[in-house]
């Protein structure tokens, strides 16, 4: 479209009438000095218009960049794209959430103020919290991109608030959205939304929320794929599809369940008939581990035999290690939880299996080297409790052996546009040429970091 409209505005120009010519006489003497500025003038032009053609595209790059991160609708005004943009840079590419705080709560602010242009908002009493637009207005009124966007920012912050140490005021804004039925279940992007309701889940203080929001999500995961299937019990059942984060929810229930274990009492007698809380939870989490356990076992077991099983399970990474760890990762859990019920043999037999399966994958999988690691110290705290000093050596032994690589390197794009970042901030996009000429002609400066470059609040 934007292509289209720039060729008829090209033909429209030349279709003008032919610009009168006007001759300028000089005098030879005028000529020469005209020459003799010439070159310069030239080089004049050519920085000019190439300073301009930097400055529109390396903002452009960065709009570009964060336009692929997010998606950032058009109906927009110029000044609330710019702060997305640069919340999405400082947030993404800078790795500095705090930094972004800034842009994503000006950014919010005006959007609800722009809907409803009564609105009383004092933005000093109300600190780090923002005005959420209702849903009515986002389902009536606005486009489905800026539905999502909206959501997706509003998740934002409150990762960043986060990161920021503004718990209250992040927790706040991630119930305005997970607590409405509408939005939760309608509205918005379903891995964000998961991924935030996991963490609203782990960071509020109450125990009943945190199982509460993991079951929710969990209706809200099974309400958008209905080929998800779940026991009212929330146990998966084995015909069900799985999604990368139904997986993880899942896990993260089961794992909650057996944290909130600890801090329940220990039943006085071992042979008392009235069971405990604490024994109970701890039930509850081992059903689930199981059966996702059998669950993947039995994808696992179908990789080389199904070629459409990615086909089916579009939303989960089917390749074997993936699964392999994923299984590994259960088992360790499971053992975990075994040894809480007093199963000691059963809990040392599961965590032998899951270092026999990830010592293969140590090298290159990171994640598989951190389950590796963990998992050895786990055994050599049991070995020593059940006092068989061999088998706590030979983890020792082996433990010392692990090396974890940390593989998380930068690509080459990633680097780039994160140095872009750093320098526009600092001396803006004319910067760019004036870094890459002090390094040509002076001593290289170092890229000075967001830390050393602005205020974390002042806008
Ligand atoms: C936990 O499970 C075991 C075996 O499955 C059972 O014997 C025990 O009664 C259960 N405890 C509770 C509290 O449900
Ligand atoms: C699937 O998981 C494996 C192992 O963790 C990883 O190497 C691979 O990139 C993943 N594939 C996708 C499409 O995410
Ligand atoms: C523990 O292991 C024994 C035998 O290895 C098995 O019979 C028993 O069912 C296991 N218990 C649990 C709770 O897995
Ligand atoms: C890497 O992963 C494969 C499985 O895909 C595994 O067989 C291999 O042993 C692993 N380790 C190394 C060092 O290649």
């Amino acid at each position: 479209m934007f292509r289209g409209y720039s060729r008829t505005l090209g033909r429209a120009l030349r279709c003008q009438a032919p610009l009168a010519r006007r001759n300028i006489q000089l005098s030879p003497s005028q000529l020469a000095s005209v020459k003799g500025w010439g070159t310069i003038i030239n080089i004049a032009a050519g920085a000019y218009i190439g300073g301009a053609l930097v400055c529109v595209g390396s903002l452009y790059f960065m709009y570009s960049d964060a336009n692929s991160r997010q998606s950032i609708p058009w109906e927009l005004s110029i000044e609330d794209k710019k702060n997305a943009v640069k919340a999405i840079n400082k947030d993404d590419v800078l790795d500095s959430p705090k930094y972004a705080v800034k842009h994503y709560r000006r950014l919010l602010i005006d959007l609800a103020k722009h809907e409803d242009p009564k609105l009383q908002w004092d933005e000093e009493s109300e600190g780090f919290n923002v005005p959420v637009i209702l849903l009515e207005v986002l389902n009536s009124k606005k486009s489905e991109v800026f539905a999502n966007f909206y959501i997706d920012i509003l998740l934002r912050y409150c990762k960043a608030l986060l990161a920021k140490g503004q718990l209250d005021s992040s927790v706040a804004t991630l119930k305005k959205v997970i607590d409405d039925d509408g939005i939760f279940f309608n509205v918005g992007d379903t891995e964000r939304l998961s991924q935030c309701c996991r963490l609203l889940s782990r960071v509020t203080q109450s125990k009943e929320e945190q199982v509460k929001y993991l079951k929710r999500l969990i209706q809200m995961l099974c309400t958008v794929f209905p080929s998800i299937k779940i026991s009212p019990e929330y146990i998966l059942q084995e015909d069900s599809r799985l999604t990368d984060e139904l997986v993880s929810c899942l896990n993260t229930l089961a794992f909650t369940y057996a944290q909130q274990s600890k801090s329940e009492p220990k039943s006085s007698s071992r042979w008392s008939r009235k069971s405990s809380k604490r024994e109970e939870l701890l039930n509850e989490s081992l059903k689930l581990y199981l059966a996702n356990l059998k669950v993947l076992t039995h994808m696992k077991n179908s990789v080389n035999k199904d070629p459409y099983l990615q086909v089916k399970n579009p939303l989960f990474n089917c390749s074997l290690e993936n699964i392999d760890i994923l299984i590994a990762e259960v088992k360790a859990h499971i053992s975990e939880v075994l040894w809480g019920l007093g199963y000691k043999k059963n809990a040392t037999g599961w965590a032998e299996e899951v270092v026999e399966q990830t010592y293969s994958y140590q090298g290159n999988q990171t994640k598989a080297a951190y389950i590796l690691q963990s998992q050895l110290q786990d055994l050599i705290t049991m070995y020593d409790r059940l006092g068989e000093q061999k088998s706590q050596r030979r983890c020792q032994k082996l433990l010392d052996e692990v090396e974890i690589f940390d593989r998380n390197e930068d690509s080459w794009y990633d680097s780039v546009i994160k140095r872009f970042s750093k320098i526009i901030y600092h001396k803006g996009p004319l910067g760019i040429i004036e870094k890459s000429l002090s390094e040509r002609f002076g001593n290289p400066q170092r890229v000075l970091e967001i830390e050393e470059i602005e205020d974390e609040d002042i806008e």
